[in-house]
């Protein structure tokens, strides 16, 4: 149960990939949410786009739709082609960082370098969006394994005071980018919720495990939203597809508002 007061409820996370087309899409994209986010009290919105629509969104924001980049690179500087540092993302407005996405990490990120990542990030003054999942269901919970190690390689490496800044989005890799039917169930959501905060808790302490903010992602929609907030007991959700479709996006805000 939150406390009452200032913190709100749910975090909702909008991964925007190499997509809308245009700039002018994304500030479209991007306006619809902020007239739905400002009248919310009790639900934060956070939108990541592409890096180069960065600074413009920062600026049309009336600070209800919060930024963050999409990744970030794991060195501060220098002769890296095509990189974006945590400081240049920082300084351009954005606040959060979404850091070890199953599609970075099948493009080479390995936990050694997410955790360079998290550290950059937390140098620049980011907040982490960390991203675990495993790639498959087994029947030996050998997909626990896989999510305990992802996460612990984390947070052996993290100060305590700064995990904090760490929101934990749950993304089991089989559930990303398919059938919106193929999500993970509301029950399964809660269960892993659950075993991510004992990871935590294992890891930092107890007080930690419970103020531990996670969320779920993979294949979530309008239609299932509701369910996974009210039953998952999670504290959000990172959703991709839905997030390209105002009406839909801003019907999971409703969704939010309305637990
Ligand atoms: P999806 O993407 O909602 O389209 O499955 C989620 C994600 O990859 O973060």
């Amino acid at each position: 149960m939150k406390k009452k007061g200032t913190k709100k409820r749910f975090l909702l996370v909008a991964n925007w990939k190499m997509n809308p087309d245009s700039l002018e899409d994304a500030k479209v994209l991007a306006a619809a949410f902020e007239r739905k986010a400002k009248k919310s009290a009790r639900t934060a919105v956070v939108v990541c786009p592409p890096a180069p629509f960065i600074t413009t969104l920062v600026g049309n924001g009336k600070k209800s739709v919060r930024i963050g980049s999409q990744d970030i690179d794991h060195r501060t500087e220098g002769s890296f082609t095509g990189s974006v540092s945590a400081r240049q993302v920082r300084t351009s407005g954005a606040e959060y960082a979404i850091i070890g996405h199953s599609e970075r990490r099948a493009a080479g990120d390995t936990d050694a370098i997410i955790v360079e990542k998290v550290l950059r990030a937390f140098e620049a003054g980011l907040k982490v969006i960390l991203c675990v999942g495993e790639d498959k269901r087994d029947h030996n919970a050998q997909y626990l394994l896989a999510v305990r190690s992802q996460l612990m390689a984390v947070l052996a490496k993290v100060e305590k005071s700064r995990l904090k800044q760490i929101v934990i989005a749950y993304e089991p890799v089989w559930a990303i980018g398919k059938s919106f039917a193929s999500a993970l169930s509301p029950r399964d959501i809660h269960e892993m919720s659950i075993f991510i905060k004992k990871v935590v808790a294992e890891a930092a302490g107890k007080d930690a495990g419970l103020r531990a903010q996670v969320l779920y992602g993979g294949s979530v929609s309008v239609d299932s939203a509701r369910d996974m907030l009210a039953e998952g007991g999670v504290d959000g959700l990172l959703v991709g597809r839905q997030s390209l479709d105002a009406e839909n996006f801003n019907g999971i805000i409703d969704h939010a508002d309305s637990i």
